[in-house]
């Protein structure tokens, strides 16, 4: 069977975040348990590039639009690069594949009278890239409950879409085919406005000359949504591609619950009126949300940076903790204390523990061979009954789009399994000279059910066959799905190893005790404490220095708050025991401070006496090594450079850094 899923295109007007991420990890664990039951899967994702908002940020950050998106694509790619997203074609809207389709489509739709010229005179919500009519406004602001922000007036000639000659025929489509949109709640919804009166859309734009240009009368470009949401048949070469021939119509588009509305109402119309079938389902998940219920979203400042998330934490657990936390048609909250708190319960204590536990017993108890079984007995069936059940259960949620709901079904196995370590207590079996056979029952019964863990994993966290893989001794265990409610297949005798932990518990409490006590060392230690992780994690890249993430962005006057200050150093020494830590006396105007600096790796005391640097004078003062340090010395560090900033003008001590 062929199986076709799409993602949004984003827009490239900032970086991803883990909002962002979602939906291509849920698609891509999608298309990879497809993939896993043989079915030939396309899976795509890309770049919404030719919006206005597009245009602002460009101009904002003083460089020109098709800069501005290279840059932020490439972070796209590297992203779903790092969280190993498997799709077969990235998209990019200002590519000449999908423009040329854009404006044959535009072209035909004219041609055939469903575009037509008029003038648009309304509102304009840019960051949502939405017409708006007076009336729907609220407070004279975007309604978009999510927005909310300032509409410009528009006045210009414009090309329509007759979008309200198919308002019926949309209605009867999504009438007879119930899973058209989904989840209900969202299905409901669309019916309601869509029974509420479609009205022509404005499909083109003349104040601006970034997108793609209408063909016959090259003053307008298209309206962006009309040009985003042909990137799914674009993308496939239509009208004639092979791949459109084959893969077209969509199984799945997988997006925010935002967007469901311009897929149920702009996307149907337009195929209908190119007489091309329509998607088979439209899917609208809910938002991740912070601990107060904001949604995380660049615009809000609240993202945490997804880049450092994965450095931090490893790509598997990302993916897992994203798609376990968002419930079938809710919103999910992320925090990193819940993310902490979920890796360490359900994949350090649960699965990790298991794989470790029973790894460590055949190399205990039967020098690391797999054995040969005896007869199941009663434990033994019902485990394997249940592996039956919860790879059905998974399949059949991920149909749904409930990746949630799908990795529950998978820890019930999990749970199930360590219940029958438990109750069949090998240790015991290892002591009793009768219990050798019985021994063997049970150790290999847990050697297959690692196997079957790695098979219905592989789809959401697709390190973890990779981790099994040298750990069992054998390849090719983990790519069949079938294979996860067939027992037997691991043949007795392999040799496996007892390997590390494939998740080790995050302790943060190294982190946590650092932050409040002690900067320098807490660099020291988070860095160890990276380290560790990604060693354990074992794939994650390094990023290259343009990709080191920026951090949030900040108001001037947040920037005011720093009270950077020249300063001379007029003593330093190194910190005993401590190998990183070097203690100055600097002169602040008539003060003298105490600093202690994590540089003595790069500077020996006497390097930096007499020099005049910059220090952060009003940071809380910490302790560190018991020597209160009353402020911090920049530096620019980079490839294990590091260099203390100075001076090249003679400045006072005390003299302003703004
Ligand atoms: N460019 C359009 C989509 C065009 S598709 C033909 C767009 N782009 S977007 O970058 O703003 O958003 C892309 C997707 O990210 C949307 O599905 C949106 O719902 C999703 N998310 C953005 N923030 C999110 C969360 N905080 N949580 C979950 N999904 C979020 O819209």
């Amino acid at each position: 069977m062929k199986y076709y899923i799409t993602t949004p295109i984003y827009y490239p007007n900032s970086s991803p975040h883990i909002g962002t991420a979602y939906t291509t990890i849920a698609a891509d664990a999608m298309a990879r348990l497809r993939r896993m039951k043989g079915d030939d899967v396309y899976f795509l994702t890309g770049t919404d590039e030719n919006a206005q908002k597009i245009v602002r940020t460009a101009e904002n950050a003083g460089v020109d639009p098709h800069t501005y998106v290279d840059g932020i694509v490439k972070r796209f790619r590297e992203l779903w690069n790092l969280l190993q997203i498997s799709n077969d074609d990235f998209i990019r809207t200002t590519e000449n594949r999908h423009v040329k389709v854009v404006q044959y489509i535009f072209n035909r739709l004219y041609e055939q009278g469903d575009i037509y010229k008029s003038e648009y005179e309304g509102w304009y919500c840019t960051p949502c890239e939405t017409f708006w009519t007076e009336n729907k406004l609220i407070d004279r602001k975007c309604p978009n409950p999510d927005c909310g922000r300032e509409v410009e007036l528009l006045k210009e000639e414009s090309y329509f879409f007759r979008m309200s000659k198919y308002q019926d025929k949309l209605l009867e489509h999504i009438h007879s085919n119930p899973d058209f949109i989904q989840p209900v709640s969202r299905r409901n919804e669309m019916i309601k406005f869509i029974e509420g009166g479609l009205e022509d859309l404005c499909v083109s734009r003349t104040t601006f000359q970034w997108g793609i240009k209408v063909p016959f009368d090259p003053k307008h470009v298209v309206y962006v949504w009309l040009d985003a949401l042909i990137n799914y048949i674009s993308a496939l070469g239509y009208p004639d591609g092979e791949n459109y021939r084959k893969y077209w119509p969509a199984e799945v588009h997988l997006m925010g619950k935002d967007i469901v509305r311009f897929h149920s109402v702009i996307w149907p119309i337009t195929l209908m009126a190119l007489g091309i079938p329509l998607p088979q389902k439209v899917f609208g998940h809910g938002w991740f949300l912070n601990r107060q219920g904001g949604k995380i979203s660049k615009s809000r400042g609240n993202v945490q940076d997804s880049f450092e998330l994965i450095q931090r934490y490893g790509p598997d657990p990302i993916r897992y903790f994203l798609l376990r936390e968002m419930q079938f048609g809710m919103d999910g909250t992320y925090s990193e204390d819940d993310l902490v708190e979920r890796l360490n319960s359900d994949l350090a204590n649960d699965l990790g523990n298991f794989v470790s536990r029973t790894l460590a017993m055949v190399v205990k108890y039967n020098q690391g061979k797999v054995p040969v079984p005896g007869e199941d007995a009663g434990l033994e069936k019902e485990l394997k009954e249940l592996s039956c059940a919860v790879k059905q259960g998974a399949e059949d949620k991920m149909l749904a789009c409930d990746p949630a709901g799908a990795l529950e079904y998978i820890w019930q196995f999990v749970s199930k399994c360590n219940k029958y370590v438990d109750e069949t207590a090998p240790w015991n079996l290892a002591k009793d000279p009768q219990g050798k056979q019985r021994l063997d029952t049970v150790l290999y019964t847990l050697v297959e059910a690692i196997r079957i863990l790695g098979i219905l994993c592989a789809p959401f966290m697709p390190g973890v066959p990779e981790q099994l893989k040298t750990l069992l001794g054998t390849e090719g265990l983990f790519r069949d799905w079938e294979q996860a409610e067939q027992w037997n297949i691991i043949k007795p005798g392999t040799v496996i190893e007892k390997g590390d932990p494939i998740f080790p518990r995050i302790d943060l409490s190294v982190y946590a005790e650092v932050q409040s006590e002690d900067v320098a060392e807490k660099e020291e230690q988070k860095g160890e404490f990276k380290e560790g992780i990604q060693t354990m994690q074992g794939n994650i890249k390094n990023l290259s220095p343009e990709l080191v993430p920026f951090k949030e962005e900040i108001s001037i006057e947040e920037f005011a708050k720093m009270d950077l200050r020249v300063v001379k150093v007029l003593q330093a020494e190194k910190v005993e025991k401590a190998d990183k830590l070097l203690k100055l006396e600097v002169e602040l105007g008539n003060e003298i401070r105490t600093i202690v600096s994590g540089i003595a790796q790069y500077y020996t005391p006497e390097d930096l006496i007499g020099k005049k640097v910059i220090l952060l004078a009003n940071l809380k003062p910490a302790k560190l090594r018991g020597i209160v340090s009353q402020g911090m010395i920049l530096a620019a560090s980079h490839d294990g450079e590091l260099e203390v900033l100075s001076l090249s003008k003679e400045m006072p001590s005390g003299a302003q850094v703004k």
